[in-house]
């Protein structure tokens, strides 16, 4: 449960899609759930102009009770849950602004110590701006007291390797490290936080997972959707910044790395940048990059087409990377991690192959032996499935490759919580452990940025792909030449 000191939490950006589709929703969640401490209050602070009762309104549009079912419980807890929420139109920049917010915080809380969570959902080009204008409000705990002060971040966290070190460092002028928590909502998700468990809490696994069995690791991300309303965020990131640095990598070290010494922050943190360290820098090789254009069907525009979009773009909206882990466990595996945009389906899943059995002991076509592999889809529709061969049933041998399946819906009966919902709780609770620390996120840009620079300046057209398609060719062709191929191949 939560603590029981006061606890104010300011959503700065509170009027944006992150805010009101994400953030707010999954507060509402734990305060259904009893995890919020009974003296709290949401601040939503935004250049948007409503008063306290528009912005109510708002909020209520997308909550839902999932955790209350029953109409009558439901309207009170939201009721309940609304009359905690206030809202201070403001400049991002000026602190005059934040001594509004200061204001109408101490009219709702008194005197006393109070917890302070401050979560920008708000674009990257104006982090420092708030946490500079916060500093100068004097808004800040900084920890002399009896109460603490915590700010949350989303990707992206900078643009490279040099563009985030400066801001964190410019961050840690207000909040130190220890009050940052970088959020990688992929963190939070069921299955990822899973991954652990699955490796080091079974025994069949780890004697296994190494050079030694493991052929290639695939990480696909695929969305059926384009980028929508968010061109302008996306024009300046493109799909590498936008989910392969964080969201694919931060799958790929957990998959990867060695068994930390203990459960904590601290020891997991740094078993993910000893692996995010012995990548080695991703080339220009071994990286395919599309950008989808119109539907066959003509039905859907390319990517040029979407507003605010130059018709010169040369941003991806997909790309497929080759990753080589220079460690004695991934030696010569290679990880094939793709993620688009617009593509044929939604999926995120791992596949993990294993070598083939050596020898033949059933020679004919019929008795084929095939490769085990683990799948591990973390959306949608949640599963774990070992590929194993058997023998069909029936008077002659045939042997086929069979599912151990274990889907997430069937197996446990309980809701599957939001990946916000968990990561929030771990901000109110102090854990400190599925949050990005500054040398991971170091270590994460130093795989990409070469790479994004050579791109850049050398003006890499992007291999154009149908909306509603596979993706670019040439990706195929990239994981051919590291020898995934029929059935295997992404
Ligand atoms: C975000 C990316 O981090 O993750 C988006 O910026 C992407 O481009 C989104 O669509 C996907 O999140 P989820 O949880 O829907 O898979």
């Amino acid at each position: 449960m939560g603590e029981e000191k006061k606890l104010g939490i300011v959503v700065v950006g509170a009027s944006g899609d992150l805010a009101q589709k994400k953030v707010i929703p999954a507060l509402f969640a734990l305060f259904c759930q009893g995890y919020l401490p009974p003296d709290f209050h949401l601040y939503g602070m935004a250049r948007s102009d409503f008063d306290s009762e528009g912005f109510r309104r708002k909020i209520a549009e997308n909550l839902t009770c999932r955790y209350t079912p029953g109409e009558a419980s439901c309207a009170d807890r939201t009721e309940a849950f609304l009359s905690r929420c206030h809202y201070c139109q403001g400049q991002y920049s000026s602190s005059d602004s934040f001594l509004d917010l200061f204001q109408l915080m101490r009219e709702q809380e008194g005197d006393g110590p109070v917890n302070r969570i401050f979560y920008m959902a708000i674009p990257p080009t104006v982090f420092l701006d708030v946490a500079r204008a916060l500093g100068d409000s004097g808004l800040v705990a900084c920890g002399d007291r009896d109460e603490w002060s915590r700010i949350v971040i989303e990707k992206p966290f900078g643009r490279d390797r040099e563009t985030s070190d400066i801001l964190i460092r410019e961050m840690q002028k207000v909040f130190s490290e220890d009050m940052t928590y970088r959020i990688d909502h992929y963190l939070g998700k069921e299955i990822v936080q899973n991954l652990m468990v699955l490796r080091f809490a079974n025994l069949i696994f780890e004697p296994l997972w190494s050079r030694a069995y493991i052929r290639s690791i695939h990480i696909r991300w695929a969305e059926p959707v384009g980028v929508g309303q968010r061109t302008g965020y996306f024009n300046g990131f493109g799909i590498i910044r936008d989910v392969m640095q964080n969201h694919l990598l931060q799958i790929m070290s957990l998959l990867a790395m060695d068994r930390p010494v203990k459960f904590d922050a601290r020891e997991i943190r740094d078993a993910k940048v000893q692996l995010l360290k012995a990548i080695r820098p991703l080339s220009l090789d071994d990286l395919v990059v599309g950008q989808y254009g119109a539907s066959e069907s003509g039905r859907q525009s390319s990517y040029v087409a979407e507003p605010m979009v130059p018709s010169d773009s040369l941003v991806p909206t997909y790309a497929a990377a080759l990753l080589k882990i220079n460690n004695s466990r991934w030696d010569g595996v290679p990880f094939f991690i793709e993620a688009g945009k617009a593509l044929e389906e939604r999926i995120n899943e791992v596949r993990i192959r294993f070598h083939e059995v050596p020898g033949h002991l059933w020679g004919d076509q019929q008795a084929r032996v095939e490769a085990n592999e683990l799948v591990i889809r973390i959306q949608p529709d949640e599963a774990i499935t070992l590929k194993i061969m058997n023998k069909v049933p029936g008077l002659d041998l045939k042997l086929a490759r069979t599912d151990l399946n274990l889907r997430y819906q069937s197996a446990f009966n309980a809701l599957i919580p939001e990946a916000y919902e968990c990561l929030l709780l771990d901000v109110i609770q102090g854990d400190r452990n599925l949050f990005i620390r500054a040398d991971e996120l170091a270590a994460a840009w130093d795989v990409f940025t070469p790479v994004l620079h050579q791109m850049e300046a050398g003006k890499i057209a992007p291999e154009l792909y149908p909306y509603g398609s596979r993706g670019p060719e040439a990706a195929r062709q990239l994981a051919r030449r590291y020898g995934f191929f029929g059935s295997d191949l992404p």
